[in-house]
């Protein structure tokens, strides 16, 4: 009972809480909004006065648009900007409860930000980083108190996206855990947590999404566009893999496959593609440059360069055999994560549907398959290719054989 108690003074406090928010580009601005709506005081801070500055700016239109249609009026406007303040130093924001670190993905910058906000603040601050390829406990080993850091990693557009991933460090309190779950909720966001591995869940989970695409259409299979065809008709997601990977960034989506595989000490599931590879070098980014797996016009695919984006020219049995390729890649890297314990089965269906849109849980997609189709179809093309690559999870082996389900 004493520590439902304490528990119960934990949440009030997360209610009127102090945050800081370290960046103030894509993801900073993004946090400091999402906070600042759920009444917290902000602090945003950034080395670049002319971040800070198009923060607001970017804020005003944001919040304009949302008085457009309809969903704030114009005191909520002013209570959200209000509640932001936009400073120049680290210093300004030592009294925040938690902050929230969003800065360039370089451990060394991170570590030396957090070591000079540690300095300023009292122990029971909480330390976050929105980082999405370092491991948090390598960030919070440069703390006196690496207790206080956890990973609150965010998805792109943060106020939008509802997906939080919460990752505790192997030195992370279990308060601090406890306390960041708590605060994710208030702030009306669906809190998935995630073991401090390379992809956290989305980014690990995801992998095969585009992996798997890319192979397919490398092996001559069928063209990009026939590729974002199927996934998209056939398979419900929202974008196909190629159209996507133009719109996150060919150089962007081909770091985070190539970190990933080097953090996985180089497993064949993760490697990365040569197709990509050389876009991103060609540069040849995707919507950014206006020229990737597509070209574009004024920012949208030229359809008229594209048309099998919307035609859909394959065989009713060809589509079915590239949509249920990618697919079971998925669900076998979605049951390794469960196998492994990077997160609950519930957490991983979230994560995939509230992170990055897809039309179905993994797991309860797997289900739907049947799970005896899962492991035949993995090990079909276990058979054909022999490659490591195609190993099917031992999860789903044990279930087949017991008969369970996810
Ligand atoms: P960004 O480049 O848009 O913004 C970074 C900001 O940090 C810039 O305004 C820069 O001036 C500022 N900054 C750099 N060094 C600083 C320092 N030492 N002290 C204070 N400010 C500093 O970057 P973005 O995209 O917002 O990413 C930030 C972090 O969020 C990275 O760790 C990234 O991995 C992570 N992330 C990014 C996502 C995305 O889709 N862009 C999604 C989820 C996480």
């Amino acid at each position: 009972m004493p520590n439902q108690v304490q528990y119960d003074i934990n949440i009030k406090k997360s209610k009127i809480m102090t945050v800081g928010v370290i960046g103030a580009g894509t993801m900073g601005s993004g946090i400091a909004q999402v906070a600042a709506t759920a009444d917290c005081t902000v602090k945003l801070y950034d080395t670049k006065q002319e971040a800070l500055d198009n923060s607001k700016a970017k804020l005003e239109k944001v919040l304009a648009r949302l008085i457009e249609k309809g969903r704030i009026d114009e005191t909520e406007k002013s209570r959200i900007q209000e509640n932001i303040s936009y400073v120049s130093k680290l210093k300004d924001i030592a009294d925040a409860d938690l902050t929230i670190e969003a800065i360039v993905e370089n451990l060394e910058v991170k570590r030396q930000v957090f070591q000079e906000l540690e300095s300023y603040q009292t122990k029971d601050a909480i330390i976050a980083s929105n980082t999405s390829s370092l491991s948090i406990a390598s960030i919070a080993a440069s703390l006196e108190h690496p207790e206080r850091v956890i990973g609150i990693h965010f998805f792109n557009p943060a106020p939008l996206m509802p997906l939080v991933e919460v990752i505790p460090a192997v030195q992370t309190s279990d308060e601090v855990k406890d306390k960041v779950v708590q605060i994710i909720a208030d702030w009306k966001k669906i809190g998935v947590l995630a073991k401090d591995t390379p992809g956290f869940i989305v980014n690990r989970v995801a992998r095969p999404f585009y992996g798997e695409a890319l192979r397919i259409h490398e092996e001559g299979q069928a063209s990009f566009a026939e590729i974002d065809h199927v996934m998209k008709t056939l398979g419900g997601f929202r974008m196909g893999p190629f159209e996507l990977m133009d719109f996150i960034g060919n150089d962007v989506n081909y770091t985070v496959t190539e970190t990933v595989f080097k953090e996985f000490y180089y497993d064949p599931r993760y490697k990365p593609s040569f197709t990509q590879k050389r876009l991103a070098e060609a540069g040849y980014l995707g919507r950014k440059s206006g020229k990737g797996f597509y070209d574009y016009k004024d920012g949208k695919i030229d359809k008229d360069c594209h048309p099998e984006l919307d035609s859909g020219s394959l065989s009713k049995e060809k589509a079915t055999q590239i949509l249920d390729r990618v697919l079971i890649m998925l669900i076998n890297e979605a049951a390794d994560a469960l196998f492994l314990n990077i997160a609950t089965a519930k957490d991983i269906d979230l994560a995939m549907t509230k992170g990055v849109n897809y039309p179905k849980g993994l797991l309860a997609w797997a289900n739907e398959k049947g799970i005896d189709w899962c492991v035949e179809t993995m090990d079909a093309l276990y058979e054909e290719y022999r490659e490591d690559r195609y190993r099917c999870s031992p999860l789903l082996r044990k279930m087949d054989k017991s008969g369970r389900r996810f």
